[in-house]
């Protein structure tokens, strides 16, 4: 049987509207068979504190264990001044304790994001990078993307319209999906 890979799609906003979750649909819609992705956004998780370690609350065990049965991870960001959201680091903080009990390390993963800005999240993508490597996580180095948001590109219920940024984002997909694949594959 043809292995299945779980993929968690893990979206830095929390707004109604938000671009990036756009994107992570359309991603979503892009993959091939054999891959099931499950979008989430972080709106049910509370802001750690080392002190609940002991008695960890139930958002954060249900956030550990969608990352346990995950094979793979997507992250999708936006920008907030120059950097990931909280609600994002909130999240990295939350999945890599207690200490040497990370849920992190051994998943493929990949990231992208999009912003409004002319540099539509190259500074949160940098920044993710720096803690994504601290945690163990072999992260896809290329193909970057950096999609910025306009109404030329995708339009109000999300669907891409411009052809370049649709190519694009399916030549991401596949090579996130190769990339996934190849990693699964060696361990
Ligand atoms: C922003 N935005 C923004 N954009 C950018 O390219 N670089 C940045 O540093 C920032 N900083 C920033 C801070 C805060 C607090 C907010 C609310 C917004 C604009 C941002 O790209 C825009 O609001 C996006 O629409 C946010 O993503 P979602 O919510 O649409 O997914």
């Amino acid at each position: 049987m043809a292995t299945q890979h779980n993929v968690l799609v893990i979206v830095g906003s929390l707004r109604k509207e938000s671009f990036t979750l756009k994107i992570a649909k359309a991603f979503a819609e892009m993959a091939p068979e054999g891959f099931k992705l499950e979008i989430t956004t972080l709106h049910d998780l509370s802001f750690f504190n080392q002190d609940l370690e002991a008695a960890p609350p139930a958002d954060w065990v249900k956030f550990r264990e969608m990352l346990q049965a995950s094979s793979a991870v997507l992250f999708v960001t936006p920008e907030y001044n120059r950097s990931i959201p909280g609600v994002l680091k909130n999240a990295l903080d939350w999945g890599s304790r207690p200490w040497g009990h990370s849920v992190w390390g051994n998943k493929p993963a990949a990231l992208i994001g999009t912003s409004v800005g002319a540099i539509g999240t190259a500074l949160a993508q940098s920044h993710l990078r720096n803690v994504l490597a601290y945690l163990d996580v072999p992260l896809m180095g290329q193909p970057e993307m950096f999609v910025k948001h306009d109404h030329n590109r995708i339009d109000a219920s999300g669907n891409i319209i411009d052809d370049h940024t649709r190519k694009y984002l399916q030549t991401f997909v596949d090579r996130y999906v190769d990339w996934v694949k190849r990693h699964v594959s060696a361990t």
